[in-house]
């Protein structure tokens, strides 16, 4: 046995033991230290070319190395000061699962080798499903992320829309297949119709309605346009919390629009589905439960671990049919084997990550995470008005996309920010215009971070306009 690889247990615990002490000592340091990298590229990639795998590094070192270029080689997306894309500080609970499939690394493509564990992940679909209120039959996966959990929408409306779509592909349509988003979806959906083999002309950007929201005559449009020559519209597909501006597409007209028109309808809830943790603001989703499939991440509003979605079905036999397979060499073929009814053949068990934050934490501490930010998006929105800065989305889910008070280079003001190292923002498009977007993204997140935040801005803005005056 090579001890390297495979070391006895004393010496495992000593490593773990000093791993658990290094890593609670970077995070401290990070967490008072610069949200951006720190490091210096030229001799990182020295250090890097050093590893050249001819000879074995002792594991401290090795370990010790890694966490240094962490600690410094990385947006801190888990910093407090992170108002960032969707990335979220994972919880403790969702770290700890990691470690558990770590150690036991079960196999997830059937239920058979891993009975407990595809158990396990079933029934926390299952809550969730419920949750978004989907019929008692509605299931689902697990999956790496959302572009995974939208790819499988698009096979299931496409298995719907010709049955024959499995076996011959795209030519088994009488005319060109098309699906229908909003030009503020997150545009994964140009690789998704890509990789299903549709093409990339088969997403039909919709126009929004100035507010960041599918339009929906704009959307009756395209579709009727659409079937007058030979495409074959077979999917629409709503957003709600959109990647730039926090939007919700208008989920009931958009379903009893897709229902008129016998198309599948998905609601892409990356982020903003979480939010159906909180009693007083599930709300916002009314509609959602009349979808034909839904995406909601749990690697962000939700906080688990990087690599960790779902997509959530009324149609669980859908499913079946379009990912089962079969073979001689698996240990069993049953229906609700993972391998049969998702993209994924081997699988890890992500879902372990939401089973244990909604165990410990329950709906109501989820929604207690859910609020927090929301109102600390609040406060964004209240400070900055007060020094003349102008917020241009009405997002209700906590994005805050804003524009200073004086027409100045927004993409200047946020590497201005970025240079400080104690706030990380972004540049994004809304509505045709450059805003800088500004979201919560970890629980952690205080009062103070949002006053530092608040002062960095301002800092920035003052700055520059200096120099423009000088
Ligand atoms: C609305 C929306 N859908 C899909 C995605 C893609 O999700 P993932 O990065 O988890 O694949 C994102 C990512 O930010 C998103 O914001």
């Amino acid at each position: 046995v090579n001890s390297d690889l495979f070391p006895t247990s004393a010496e495992r615990q000593r490593t773990d033991d000093l791993l658990n002490q290094l890593l609670i000592e970077a995070w401290e340091r990070v967490n008072n230290g610069s949200v951006v990298p720190t490091f210096d590229r030229g001799r990182f990639d020295e250090e890097l070319a050093e590893f050249d795998f001819r000879g074995p590094v002792p594991i401290d070192q090795a370990l010790l190395w890694t966490i240094a270029q962490m600690e410094t080689g990385l947006v801190h997306v888990a910093h407090p000061r992170y108002f960032g894309l969707f990335n979220p500080a994972p919880t403790f609970p969702a770290q700890c699962a990691d470690r558990i499939a770590a150690v036991f690394n079960p196999q997830l493509a059937t239920s058979t080798t891993s009975p407990a564990a595809v158990a396990i992940e079933a029934h926390v679909i299952r809550a969730v499903a419920r949750r978004f209120g989907l019929p008692r039959e509605a299931f689902g996966h697990f999956t790496t992320g959302g572009a995974e959990a939208n790819f499988t929408a698009l096979l299931l409306a496409l298995a719907r829309a010709c049955p024959e779509f499995g076996s011959d592909g795209a030519r088994a349509f009488s005319g060109r297949p098309t699906f229908y988003v909003s030009k503020e979806s997150h545009l994964a959906w140009f690789k998704i119709a890509h990789q299903a083999g549709i093409g990339r002309a088969a997403v039909r950007l919709v126009a929004t309605d100035g507010t960041g929201r599918l339009d929906m005559s704009a959307l009756s449009e395209a579709l009727k346009s659409d079937r007058r020559s030979d495409h074959c519209p077979i999917m629409i597909v709503a957003t709600a919390g959109t990647t730039n501006g926090g939007m919700i597409d208008p989920l009931g007209p958009c379903a009893a629009f897709a229902k008129t028109m016998g198309l599948w309808l998905h609601v892409d809830a990356a982020w903003g589905g979480a939010v159906v943790a909180s009693d007083r603001f599930r709300g916002l989703l009314a509609g959602i439960e009349h979808a034909d499939s839904i995406t909601v991440d749990a690697h962000k509003w939700f906080a688990a671990t990087m690599a960790c979605g779902m997509f959530l079905t009324r149609w669980p036999a859908a499913l079946h049919s379009t990912f089962s397979v079969s073979t001689g060499y698996m240990p069993s073929s049953h229906a609700d084997d993972p391998y049969m009814t998702s993209i994924q053949w081997s699988r890890r068990f992500v879902g372990l990550r939401l089973f244990l934050s909604l165990a410990v934490a329950g709906w109501r501490g989820y929604a207690e995470h859910v609020e927090h930010t929301l109102s600390l998006g609040e406060q964004i929105k209240e400070q900055l008005t007060a020094h003349g800065w102008r917020v241009v989305n009405q997002s209700p889910l906590g994005v805050v996309c804003v524009e200073p008070p004086i027409a100045k280079d927004g993409r200047a003001i946020v590497n201005h920010v970025l240079a400080s190292g104690k706030v990380w923002v972004s540049i994004a498009a809304f509505e045709g215009r450059d805003v800088i977007r500004i979201c919560v993204t970890s629980g952690e997140t205080t009062d103070q971070d949002i006053n530092e935040l608040v002062n960095c801005l301002l800092q920035a803005f003052a700055s520059l306009s200096e120099r423009v005056g000088r």
